[in-house]
């Protein structure tokens, strides 16, 4: 009989079953004593992990929540006060192909700040990377002040545009700057605030163009041409839509996550102009700020949050990408190894530094390879050990993946409904480091939007370099299109509006 009930969990409830444990037998000699043991643990585990477990009928309520947002950010007063920011992004078209030139591109927000010259080839609709280069960000420039991280970045241009012998030339530049901004016109961009583990003191609040303008002149041996400000969403999107101009959507799912997409211009309520489409840069990070995700968060998320150096801003995010989910699945190993249910109860010192465990081991260890990560965290594993870390990992990845598919099917049925569609066929341009290095989370990612948002079908391109290429096609097609909007006034006032 309890054979067969250690055979049930194990096949229904984990698909690594943690049957067969040489621990479990040494810790239980007796055959029968070791099978309620395993049965003991298995349950552990599972109470561990239920929390992360979304339904189907879960996930359509939080695509449905996020829709609401969507609404609220959008709206010309209710804007203030809504978590999800639906930033105006002053692009106002997608590539028609025939942008070209030589633009320079810079891209500071994931984990490496980079310069790119790139080429804008109209004969052959192509965008090329002339040559990159990549400049570290020192972690006490991510937290030191704001002169110091562009004085850093306009000195790395220089020594780029040196190298490339263009320090005589006047480029126009793309910058892909990855974080909240409220984007007044193209070359015009307010820090709303700092996201991913940069707190550079005294640009919150300030036009970091003009904060790159003034470090640019700082240095004083080179110019720069036009200025045009990109979100790294918009970048990827733009990179993706110069190949197929179907592409609508852009997507991260890396140190952060976030997507743009084309919305109706007379839904923009916070820009002028009635007629055609605008690019919304939603900062889906953001949602859940307002407390409206508390029923799904787990105790190990609101740690993650407490613990991070922004409590409280960006709780979607921290549950879905790359700079918290090995964070979480820390948590998670450290509990269950204290409450004994792992590694015969020893917590090892490396596990219980914060950071030890990187998102990239989710995927090492998702494909296969452990002993390197586990010893490299002084810890020591029986095979059942082997099959739990792998659940836990897993069923992180697959918690990120599934709360993506949510938001993107929202971002989906949102355009669809717009344009008053019984069947929408998009593109939508996606990078990040997650989305790519992960075994499974793209096509997990992929399953879950086809389930929620059935009347959309979505075909995906992933960006080779979207950031940096995709600065330089925004400043072509602004080039192109002169004409730009401008922001209206608004208020503070609650009022309630409708799309
Ligand atoms: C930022 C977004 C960015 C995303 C992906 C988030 O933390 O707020 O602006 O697009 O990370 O890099």
């Amino acid at each position: 009989m309890c054979v067969l009930v250690v055979l049930y969990l194990s096949v229904s409830t984990f698909p690594v079953g943690l049957v067969g444990s040489g621990w479990v037998q040494t810790l239980c000699p007796s055959s029968r004593l070791s099978v309620h043991y395993v049965t003991f643990c298995l349950i552990q585990v599972k109470r561990f992990l239920e929390p992360f477990r979304l339904s189907q009928k879960t996930l359509q309520d939080i695509s449905s929540r996020l829709t609401q947002d969507m609404i609220k950010g959008l709206g010309r007063h209710s804007h203030h006060k809504a978590p999800v920011k639906m930033l105006p992004t002053f692009v106002r078209a997608t590539p028609d192909g025939t942008e070209k030139g030589d633009f320079l591109a810079l891209d500071l927000g994931g984990t490496n700040f980079r310069v790119l010259h790139v080429r804008v080839n109209e004969d052959e609709k192509s965008v090329l990377k002339m040559d990159s280069e990549i400049c570290a960000i020192p972690q006490e420039i991510m937290t030191g002040t704001g002169e110091q991280l562009f004085d850093h970045i306009a000195a790395c241009l220089g020594t780029f545009l040196e190298k490339q012998g263009l320090k005589e030339q006047v480029l126009p530049l793309g910058f892909t700057f990855s974080f909240p901004c409220e984007q007044k016109e193209i070359d015009k961009s307010i820090l709303i605030r700092w996201t991913k583990g940069f707190n550079c003191s005294g640009v919150e609040g300030r036009d970091v163009v003009q904060l790159l303008k003034e470090a640019v002149r700082r240095q004083g041996d080179y110019e720069i041409g036009t200025v045009a400000m990109v979100n790294d969403t918009v970048g990827t999107m733009m990179s993706c839509g110069y190949r197929d101009q179907s592409c609508e959507i852009g997507m991260i799912i890396g140190t952060g996550t976030n997507a743009c997409y084309m919305e109706e211009m007379c839904n923009v309520k916070r820009v002028e102009g009635e007629g055609g489409r605008m690019c919304i840069n939603t900062e889906w990070g953001g949602f859940g700020d307002d407390g409206s995700l508390r029923d799904i968060q787990t105790q190990f998320d609101l740690e993650v949050d407490r613990s991070s150096i922004n409590p409280g801003v960006h709780i979607f995010e921290k549950m879905i990408s790359g700079m918290y989910l090995g964070e979480i699945v820390r948590l998670l190993l450290v509990k269950m190894t204290e409450d004994k249910i792992l590694f015969s109860g020893k917590v090892s010192e490396k596990l219980r530094t914060s950071g030890a465990f990187l998102t990239k081991f989710i995927s090492e260890i998702e494909h296969g390879s452990f002993q390197r990560i586990l010893s490299d965290l002084g810890l020591q594993w029986s095979t059942a050990d082997l099959r739990a870390v792998h659940l836990i990992c897993d069923t992180v990845s697959s918690r990120s993946a599934q709360l993506c598919a949510a938001a993107l099917a929202a971002v989906a049925n949102r355009i669809r409904t717009n344009r008053g569609l019984d069947h929408l066929d998009t593109t939508v341009g996606v990078d990040g480091t997650v989305f790519k290095k992960h075994p499974t989370f793209s096509a997990e990612l992929r399953s879950m939007v086809h389930k929620l948002a059935p009347k959309c079908t979505l075909k995906f391109i992933v960006s080779e370099d979207g950031s940096g290429k995709g600065a330089a096609m925004v400043t072509a097609v602004a080039q192109r299109i002169a004409a730009q909007s401008h922001l209206i006034d608004d208020s503070d006032e609650d009022e309630l509006e409708e799309n």
